[in-house]
């Protein structure tokens, strides 16, 4: 497919613009779309924000190359930039990454037949937000899973953290944004090392993410332990 202007390049993948409507988001070493492009096209039909998908999302009915995902345009800036230009503050920021996770968890399972699973992202943060003028839309669904609500917390928790213990810029307004998301976990969510293992769970699967660089893997331990100082005492 012709590609044009590209708009965004991130961990894995490039998104390139089509037209106005539409993007393609191409995987840069082969991965494979099909069961993220399913989840989304699941999540768009219970009310959930994601980009809208062009043409039938389901498997066997894609024409395009399993590396290739054509989808809705989002215009607007990502949760991370808005923080960075001071059009959000950390603690909005942190709030609605709470408030997608939250109605995230709240949409029935595609897959799962255990009751407790939900459909999971594993790596909402605020570079994975567009905030568009309907409101803030997730993107990247590439890590997707079913499984218990605490690992999703985990993870975005872990991601906000490892930045939070690093010696960035964006350290200090990360740091914010953590404590707003952790304020806004609710008393009935299971995340820590003491009720479900979800947070340790999460930690396991960053230490082995290939796409993490080393010093990233070594604030770890730093970034466990802030997630710690972070969570408000429960009564
Ligand atoms: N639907 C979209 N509309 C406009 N820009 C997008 C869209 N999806 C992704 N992008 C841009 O492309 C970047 C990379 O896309 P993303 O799906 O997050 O891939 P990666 O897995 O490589 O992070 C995003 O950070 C964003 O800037
Ligand atoms: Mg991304």
């Amino acid at each position: 497919m012709q590609t044009g202007e590209l708009l965004g390049s991130g961990r894995s993948a490039d998104v390139f613009a089509i037209d106005d409507h539409w993007v393609l988001r191409r995987y840069r070493d082969g991965g494979d779309v099909t069961a993220g492009a399913a989840v989304m096209a699941y999540l768009a039909e219970h009310g959930y924000p994601v980009p809208r998908l062009r043409g039938p999302a389901g498997a066997g009915h894609r024409t395009e190359p399993r590396t290739d995902l054509v989808m809705q345009r989002l215009h607007g800036p990502s949760m991370l930039q808005a923080l960075l230009q001071g059009t959000i503050t950390a603690e909005e920021a942190g709030a609605r990454l709470a408030d997608l996770l939250h109605r995230l968890h709240s949409v029935p399972a595609r897959v799962s037949v255990d009751p407790a699973n939900r459909i999971l992202h594993l790596d909402l943060h605020p570079d994975n937000v567009m905030i568009t003028s309907g409101g803030p839309v997730v993107i990247d669904w590439c890590n997707t899973e079913e499984g218990p609500p605490g690992l999703d917390w985990g993870m975005s928790a872990l991601i906000l953290a490892q930045v939070a213990a690093g010696n960035t810029a964006m350290a200090a307004p990360v740091r914010a944004v953590l404590a707003s998301l952790l304020t806004c976990l609710g008393p009935t969510m299971a995340m820590g090392n003491t009720d479900s293992g979800c947070l340790t769970e999460a930690r396991t699967r960053r230490a082995a993410d290939p796409s993490m660089s080393e010093s990233e893997t070594h604030l770890l331990d730093d970034a466990m332990d802030l997630i710690t100082e972070l969570t408000p005492a429960r009564p």
